[in-house]
């Protein structure tokens, strides 16, 4: 069973479209899927006050994975931070145990002209996985606003990680790089941050345990610039949980556009939350204007990671790659003067290339 949370936004849009693929599969591969729509971030609030309900967590622990749009908006802006939308979305990763986010940025050679970056800075590829601890760090730790003598506030936000939440993210990170091109980063703020030091033992440690995987640390602000002078002599990078948020938007205009970069994020077990990066761009909602390939990509991971079907997985990403040689764009890939495809077309151009 899918858990659907089409959220906010241009979530229903873009989550409609991956829907539009994966009955396409059910239908290619025998497959029947079973979708459950649930309400998570500002439709949640809209219908019961909160963004995420005990009745929802339940579901989505009976879920063999979640697929979900994106949450947030102007509407809910003024909503205090404990009720947001975005608290929904943090509160499911946090109830399922999804501590690893897996966001993979990838460009492909058609949308060359859509990268910001110049030509040369790009063209020996960009294939990188950004590894993002996803449910410790300064976004979960203790917080809060007091008001001093002097009438005057003061906010504070904790960052804080554990030996063992380093642990566990820095082996998934290796074991990715086992499969990939055996080269691993790992961002820290270790000339400054307690918890960055910490961070970095832990990773020497572990790639002790990797050999064979090539191994280095990089400090946050020079790694955000590498990124965009030379994305691709990234493979594996790891980082904790809002250095990874920061930079996986860096990362994704090096791929053409936040539009392209989808995710899962992953627990234990088998059980993922599947999620493109990016958010609920108010600013195109409701106009059939939204990239929904990034959504679709993390249905495709969402087959593979969560269901094992990999032949599946790739009948959708091979279909990705055949729209856009075909010279289909929506508007945020499009280069000035090509035709631009709306998001509802994108989707069934992929699901017909399947
Ligand atoms: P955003 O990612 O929603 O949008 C940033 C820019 O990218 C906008 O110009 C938008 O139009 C564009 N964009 C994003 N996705 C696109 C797509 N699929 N196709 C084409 N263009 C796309 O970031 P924001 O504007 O800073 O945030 C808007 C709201 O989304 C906020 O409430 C924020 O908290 C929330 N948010 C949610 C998630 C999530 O649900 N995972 C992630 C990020 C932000
Ligand atoms: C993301 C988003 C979320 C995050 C917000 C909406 C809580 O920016 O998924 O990248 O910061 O993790
Ligand atoms: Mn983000």
């Amino acid at each position: 069973m899918i858990v659907l949370f089409k959220g906010d936004g241009i979530g229903p849009e873009i989550v409609d479209g991956a829907v539009t693929v994966l009955k396409r599969v059910e239908q290619k591969f025998g497959h029947r899927f079973r979708f459950e729509p649930a309400l998570i971030g500002g439709a949640s609030i809209d219908d019961c006050g909160k963004p995420l309900t005990e009745d929802t967590v339940a579901v989505c622990k009976q879920a063999d994975a979640v697929l979900l749009g994106a949450v947030g908006g102007p509407k809910w802006d003024s909503i205090p931070v404990e009720d947001r939308p975005e608290r929904g979305l943090l509160g499911i990763r946090s109830a399922l145990g999804l501590f690893a986010n897996l966001r993979p940025a990838y460009l492909y050679q058609e949308l060359a002209a859509a990268c910001p970056l110049r030509e040369e800075r790009v063209n020996g590829g960009i294939d990188l996985m950004m590894v993002r601890e996803l449910t410790g760090g300064i976004y979960f730790g203790k917080r809060g606003t007091v008001t001093k003598e002097n009438g005057k506030k003061s906010a504070f936000d904790r960052m804080e990680y554990s030996e063992e939440e380093i642990e566990r993210i820095g082996v998934i990170a290796f074991r990715q790089a086992m499969t990939r091109r055996k080269k691993l980063v790992s961002v820290d703020k270790a000339n400054v941050l307690d918890t960055s030091r910490l961070w970095r033992s832990v990773m020497h440690r572990l790639s002790e345990r990797f050999p064979e995987v090539e191994y280095r640390d990089q400090l946050v602000d020079s790694a955000a610039m590498q990124l965009v002078s030379d994305p691709g002599q990234f493979d594996v990078i790891v980082t904790e949980n809002m250095f990874g948020d920061i930079l996986s938007d860096e990362a994704s205009m090096a791929a053409g556009s936040i539009g392209m970069l989808p995710s899962a994020s992953l627990g234990d077990g088998t059980r993922g939350l599947y999620e493109p990066i990016h958010g609920s761009a108010p600013d195109i909602a409701g106009r059939d204007a939204a990239n929904p390939l990034a959504t679709i990509l993390s249905a495709a991971m969402m087959l593979r990671i969560s269901f094992g079907m990999e032949e599946e997985a790739r009948a959708v990403e091979a279909a990705v790659q055949s729209a856009l040689t075909s010279g289909y764009r929506t508007k945020d890939i499009a280069a000035q003067g090509e035709t631009v495809t709306g998001c509802r077309k994108m989707a069934e151009i992929v699901a017909n290339a399947i």
